[in-house]
């Protein structure tokens, strides 16, 4: 198969993580697009089946809701029980934590910034991915093959450039950040891609991440400008330009490509 023939996606499922916040659905809208049968889980009900609801207007591939928490290995092996063979996974969920400036002690600082916060964080991004891939992979690997996509962030390669987060209003010890915990776990998911690409490699499984930019959502002007005056392309990102490089990593058309991280940014991390 090659060309734009090897982007079909038809007789494969799609399972996506966190799947009910921002990209997830376009994530499950690009692979829906090809053909695939999308299931999308996050830990809330009611807005995956009000997404479902309305994605199913869209043509091409079916779309499931299904609850799942990525933290707990019980709730992946029921999500995995009901959705049958999964082909294709994202590791979607995370906590992407808000920075804003609190008034008190500023507890995204480094200096400030609570243990079980770290543990929490680190449990959806990081255990969460692993667990999924332990589980979704282990029967890839089993049945001949599969495709796992972690998304990562900008910040898997590039330090968080903290004069974007500073408020005129907060002392210099008191000027929130954006937390440790979001580029260490974003770093060590390009270290769990290679890692899984090469432990499957010989069982067909293939591992890749994406490594988005900033999407903007609506985020306070002064932000926009601040962080687009970072990036050569000179904007952030709309929140439908990674679903070309999502449907080229789940499809075929990148069967000779594991363990890689496409960087998608305007051009950020290359200054
Ligand atoms: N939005 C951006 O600008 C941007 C940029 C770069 C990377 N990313 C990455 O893209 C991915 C999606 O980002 P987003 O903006 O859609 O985030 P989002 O916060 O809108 O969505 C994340 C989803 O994860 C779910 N989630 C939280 N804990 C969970 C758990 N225990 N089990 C299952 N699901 C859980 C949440 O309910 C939420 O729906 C994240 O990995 C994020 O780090 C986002």
């Amino acid at each position: 198969m090659t060309g734009l023939a090897s982007f079909n996606l038809s007789g494969q499922r799609a399972l996506i993580t966190g799947a009910a916040g921002l990209l997830g659905r376009e994530h499950a809208a690009a692979l829906g697009e090809l053909g695939a049968d999308v299931v999308l889980t996050d830990i809330g009900a009611a807005p995956l089946q009000a997404l479902c609801a309305e994605l199913a207007a869209a043509p091409g591939g079916s779309f499931r809701a299904m609850v799942m928490d990525v933290t707990d290995p019980a709730s992946i092996a029921a999500a995995a029980r009901a959705a049958g063979p999964v082909d294709i996974l994202i590791n979607n969920a995370a906590i992407d934590p808000k920075v804003t400036a609190t008034g008190g002690l500023e507890l995204s600082r480094l200096e400030n910034f609570p243990l079980a916060e770290w543990h929490r964080q680190m449990e959806v991004g990081l255990t969460g991915a692993f667990l999924c891939a332990q589980a979704f992979g282990t029967a890839m690997a089993a049945r001949g093959g599969g495709v796992i996509l972690n998304i990562a962030s900008d910040l898997s390669v590039i330090a968080p450039d903290q004069r974007l987060y500073q408020r005129p209003d907060a002392a210099p010890g008191a000027q929130p950040v954006k937390p440790v915990t979001y580029s260490v776990i974003k770093t060590a998911l390009l270290g769990l891609t290679r890692y899984l690409a090469g432990y499957w490699a010989a069982d067909n499984v293939r591992v890749n991440a994406i490594s988005p930019g900033g999407v903007y959502n609506g985020q306070p002007e002064a932000f926009v400008q601040r962080l687009s005056a970072l990036i050569p392309m000179g904007r952030m990102a709309g929140r439908d330009e990674y679903r070309a490089a999502v449907q080229f990593l789940c499809s075929p058309a990148s069967s000779y490509m594991t363990g890689q991280n496409i960087v998608i940014d305007g051009g950020r991390s290359i200054l």
